[in-house]
């Protein structure tokens, strides 16, 4: 949701702490802002709009200082203007914030009558407050350990002291925040990821942690501010190729590596001379499971949708998917006999992370496939899965998405033949088809102009439709995320049963629709719905791996994707349905990876 950076080095760190925020920006864009200290006063400079802005004032203005906090803000709490970006300083204290103060009300009014005032509207403000308070009656560790108590709902702190010319602290709840080891520097990230560039060694703090950052080490304190010790992992650089290159952006970059990524995939849990799924210690073992329940948000649960089909397709299983933010309320029956997979590109979705703690405290079996290793949901899952995609910086999810298909397609097979729900000739003939998925996803994402030239239908539209039955229709809903939060033109997955009991109302002359059809044994009940809407004036384009000339005549477009195994058309149909949305949001000229009003990671809820 926000980014935060904090160092405290023996040189100037203000270009690194921008460096940082520019690797931040995919978690929020609103504004920025830094505040270093020099020569014993605390120097804030902010502003709204990108971390170029900023750059451009310290250009002018450079804050120099060899300790100091940086911010990129996703509004929550205030509009994003000036005024409102982080940091939030008093002349002792500067703070940067990701996450929500849940009583900053009433803190608000707590230190208003104690004679405070308050320049901006956000919650953030209120902890810059009680820190200077208390700092006037308690040393470093007792103020920071009676403000963290204070506050109730997330966290992840970056804070500097005007009379503390040595040190950084850091704190968390509830939001990711990482701590990097240099040479006589050291720093605090909301993810490892910003801080990659300046170190492959790091620890993480848990929920009620806090840290106080020199520059010659780091001390961590417990929630009862007792001292504890922190591993330190070394992070790989695998995949640390988060670079555009010569792509425009980086969507269309990782739309295009996705035949890299599920061969990797596919290569990192396949043992081809065996043909064995190398997915081991299942939490509950496979014959033992009762039921299988998904959870994610977005993108990651229709990926769980996906793996609904597939688990009810080649398993005995009963099985749900759920949207996070819904799981996590539901008074639904848990079950220590159901297997609980959560999905995240990010691993730090609030809500995912809030429905696996619900699990965690239930004492539930839990897996977790994710796409950073080191995150909270990686950390806290019983089972990982990495579907190995490495970084994805386009806040629009692309290949992590396939990365999800796959390692949930490999997961349901394995289910599958260790409980004996499919023979092994079965399994064998599916493990081949999945085998040549990379080299069909390559084919398909070769024939990107016959979808460039569709995407002018859709720059007028009011809205469209996304229609599909069975193992499409997950496929469907991806399609209109994917338009709605790259073009801003308002979409809706639906399942193409569905349309004649209501939403078939909504198609009028010309209305732009997109009908996937592969020959599955939906085809001709597709084909059908299809027909429904084209008599109403729909103008389709069918997606499918027909190549029969049906309804020709009357189809705005057919976009062909190669034969495979049915069950796995969905990794083909994703590639027309995001470079539709891609292509669209082009020529609107809408940003193609910081979508307006939107971050790559939700850490609030
Ligand atoms: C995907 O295109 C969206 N940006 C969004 O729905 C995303 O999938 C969702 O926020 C979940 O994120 P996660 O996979 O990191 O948990």
């Amino acid at each position: 949701m926000c980014g935060i950076v904090g160092i405290v080095s023996n040189k100037s760190v203000s270009a690194s702490i921008i460096s940082a925020l520019k690797k931040l920006e995919y978690r929020g864009y609103d504004s920025a802002g830094i505040s270093t200290l020099i020569n014993g006063q605390i120097k804030e400079q902010k502003c709204s709009g990108r971390v170029d802005n900023l750059e451009k004032i310290l250009f002018q203005n450079p804050s120099s200082g060899d300790l100091g906090i940086g911010h990129v803000r996703w509004a929550t709490h205030g509009v994003p203007n000036q005024v409102n970006a982080h940091p939030h300083s008093s002349e002792a204290v500067s703070v940067v914030h990701n996450g929500i103060i849940e009583n900053s009300d009433t803190l608000r009014n707590e230190y208003k009558d104690k004679g405070y005032s308050f320049k901006s509207q956000t919650d953030t403000e209120v902890i810059t407050i009680m820190l200077t308070d208390f700092l006037k009656q308690n040393d470093l560790i007792n103020c920071i350990h009676k403000t963290l108590k204070k506050l109730e709902g997330s966290f992840a702190l970056g804070i500097i002291f005007k009379d503390y010319n040595n040190l950084v602290v850091g704190a968390r709840r509830g939001s990711p925040l990482a701590v990097g080891y240099g040479h006589n520097e050291n720093f605090i990230g909301s993810d490892s990821y910003a801080l990659k560039s300046m170190t492959n060694k790091i620890s993480y703090l848990d929920d009620g942690n806090f840290c106080i950052l020199y520059k010659e080490k780091v001390e961590f304190y417990n929630s009862d501010k007792k001292k504890i010790n922190k591993e330190i992992f070394e992070l790989s650089y695998e995949d640390n190729t988060a670079e555009k290159g010569d792509y425009r952006d980086f969507m269309s970059k990782e739309i295009n590596e996705q035949s890299y990524t599920t061969k990797k995939c596919i290569n990192e849990y396949l043992n081809t001379s065996k043909n064995e799924i190398n997915i081991l210690n299942l939490p509950l073992e496979a014959k033992k499971i009762r039921k299988i329940r998904l959870i994610g948000c977005g993108t990651a649960y229709h990926s769980c949708l996906m793996a609904k089909y597939w688990i009810e397709e080649f398993t005995s299983l009963d099985v749900d998917a759920d949207i996070a933010s819904e799981f996590r309320y539901r008074r639904i029956k848990l079950d220590p006999n159901d297997l609980y997979i959560f999905v995240s590109q990010s691993g730090e979705t609030a809500d995912t992370l809030a429905a696996l703690e619900k699990c965690k405290k239930n004492n539930l079996k839990t897996c977790g496939i994710v796409n950073v290793l080191e995150s909270s949901i990686a950390r806290n899952s019983d089972l990982v899965l990495p579907i190995h995609a490495g970084p994805e910086i386009g806040v629009a999810s692309t290949k992590a998405f396939i990365g999800q298909l796959t390692v949930l397609y490999l997961l349901t097979l394995k289910i599958a033949i260790d409980r004996k729900d499919i023979s092994s000739e079965e399994y064998s003939k599916l493990i081949l088809d999945l085998r040549n998925i990379p080299d069909l996803i390559e084919e398909t994402l070769n024939k990107q102009k016959d979808i460039q030239e569709i995407a002018r239908d859709f720059i007028k539209a009011k809205g469209t439709m996304y229609l599909g039955r069975g193992l499409s229709f997950p496929i469907a809903m991806e399609g209109a995320l994917k338009l709605k939060e790259l073009s801003y033109i308002h979409a809706e997955g639906y399942a193409a049963g569905e349309m004649k009991h209501g939403p078939l109302a909504l198609i009028e002359d010309g209305m732009p629709v997109i009908v996937l059809a592969p020959k599955d044994r939906f085809y001709e009940k597709t084909i059908s719905n299809m027909q429904e809407v084209i008599a109403r004036g729909g103008k389709v384009l069918m997606i499918t791996d027909d190549t029969s000339e049906t309804m020709s005549e009357n189809i705005r477009f057919k976009f062909q994707i190669p034969k495979t195994n049915s069950s796995i058309n969905s990794f083909l149909l994703t590639i027309p349905i995001q470079f539709l949305a891609y292509h669209v949001a082009l020529l609107k000229n809408c940003d193609i990876d910081k979508p307006r009003n939107l971050a790559k990671s939700v850490t609030v809820e």
